[in-house]
Parts: structure tokens; C-alpha cells; sequence
């Protein structure tokens, strides 16, 4: 089994590296340091990523950039940046590597606590969260093939204390481990249309 996985030098890429990589062949995407390079806020980047690799089995991405900072000084050009990457970057995944999935193949996507539990400063990683999510439950009854789609919603990992903690006061940091448990069952599982929130 092939597993095309964006993103896999992050916190969570690296979680879902360390769960899969036993189990399955990994290709690694990413802007540097990858097996093959992407960016995923560009469309032109993301064909060339697939054409490069070709047919896979399973698509994750746990890659996705977004603005923090309070809505009354948000410009909208800082929001554009979760709309361009963590949004339309990671739906874009999915339009252009559609055709490039195995039958039964499955796409994971990434979200976030953050749509469910505000924080301050994090109205616009919310809102692609929120995007996301709306996108995975609708796009699930109309995959072609037997391909299924789904996404992780992490709460802040506890290999991202050091850099969010002061962000998520009062929150569980949760186990790199159960965030890589939960994209092993979307990839290896037989569930569609699901939010498996690590909370
Ligand atoms: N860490 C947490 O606690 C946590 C919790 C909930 C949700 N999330 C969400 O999960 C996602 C990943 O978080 P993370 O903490 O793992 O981030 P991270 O450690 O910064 O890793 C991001 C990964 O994505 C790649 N990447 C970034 N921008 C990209 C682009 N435009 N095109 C292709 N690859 C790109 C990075 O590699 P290159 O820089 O080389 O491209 C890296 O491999 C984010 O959307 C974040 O909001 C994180």
C-alpha cells in the first residue's frame, strides 16, 4: 500500500509517519526535505506533485498554514493566507489527486480543535477548519470508487507545548500517538464522511 503523505516533516506529519511507516510505503511531500516537493498553495505545484508520483492508495495531509492574530486587526490579506493553505490548499489535495487514488483508496485531511474550542487570535485557522469539515462530510457521498475521505481534528499535541502552550490554557495536550491512531483508522479503516477529533 502506497500512502502519499503533505506535510510529513510536522509535528503531526511526523506522528503519522511513525504510526504508518511499519505498515505501509510512505511518500513524503512537502516544501523542503521531502521525497517529492509541493506547495500546496499552488495548483500548479500539486499537479506536478502528482504527476511525479502517479497512483497511490491513500492521500493525508497534515500540512496547512494559518494567520493568528484578534479579528479586529485582521487585514483581509493576513486571512487569505488559512484560505489559501490550510483551505483551498488542502481541498485543492483532493480535486487534483482525485483521479490519481487506487479503488478504496482514502484521503485524510487536517483540522483542529480550534473550530470547536476558541482560543483568541485563531478566528481564521477556525474558519478552514470549519471549511474543511463541511467539505469532508458532503464531498464523502459523492467519491467515486470507494474512495473514502475523512479528517483529523487535533487538539494542540503535547509535542506542541513548547511552541502553543501559553496559546491553550486549560487545554489536555494530547498524545502524538492517539493523533497517528487516528489517521491510521482513516487510512486503513473502512469509516467515510467522519471527524475524528483527538480532544
Ligand atoms: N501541532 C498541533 O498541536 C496542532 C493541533 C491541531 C491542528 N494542527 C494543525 O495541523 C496542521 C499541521 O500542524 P503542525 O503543528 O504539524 O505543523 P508543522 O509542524 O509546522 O508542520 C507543517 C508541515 O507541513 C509542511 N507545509 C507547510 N506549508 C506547506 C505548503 N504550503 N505546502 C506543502 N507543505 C507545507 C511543512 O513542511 P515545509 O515547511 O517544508 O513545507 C511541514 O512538513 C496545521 O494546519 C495546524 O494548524 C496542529
Amino acid at each position: 500500500m502506497k500512502l502519499l503523505l503533505v506535510g510529513a516533516n510536522g509535528t503531526i506529519g511526523s506522528a503519522v509517519y511513525k504510526e504508518m511507516n511499519n505498515d505501509v510505503e510512505i511518500i513524503t511531500a512537502s516544501r523542503t526535505n521531502s521525497d517529492v516537493e509541493v506547495d500546496i498553495t499552488s495548483t500548479a505545484s500539486i499537479s506536478r506533485m502528482f504527476e511525479q508520483v502517479g497512483h497511490v492508495d491513500a492521500i493525508a495531509s497534515a500540512a496547512g498554514a494559518a494567520h493568528f492574530g484578534y479579528v479586529e486587526e485582521m487585514t483581509p490579506k493576513q486571512n487569505l493566507i488559512a484560505v489559501d493553505s490550510k483551505l483551498l490548499g488542502q481541498i485543492n489535495l483532493v480535486l487534483l489527486g482525485l483521479k490519481y487514488i487506487h479503488n478504496n483508496g482514502s484521503i485524510t485531511l487536517t483540522t483542529g480543535i480550534l473550530m470547536d474550542d476558541p482560543i483568541e487570535k485563531a478566528a481564521s485557522a477556525a474558519m478552514a477548519n470549519g471549511g474543511i469539515r463541511a467539505f469532508v462530510k458532503s464531498a464523502a457521498i459523492e467519491m467515486p470508487r470507494g474512495i473514502r475521505i475523512n479528517h483529523v481534528s487535533p487538539g494542540m499535541l503535547e509535542d506542541s507545548i513548547e511552541k502553543y502552550g501559553p496559546l491553550f490554557q486549560g487545554f489536555e495536550p494530547v498524545a502524538s500517538k492517539r493523533v497517528g491512531l487516528a489517521f491510521r483508522k482513516s487510512i486503513l479503516g473502512a469509516q467515510t464522511g467522519q471527524s475524528y477529533n483527538v480532544y
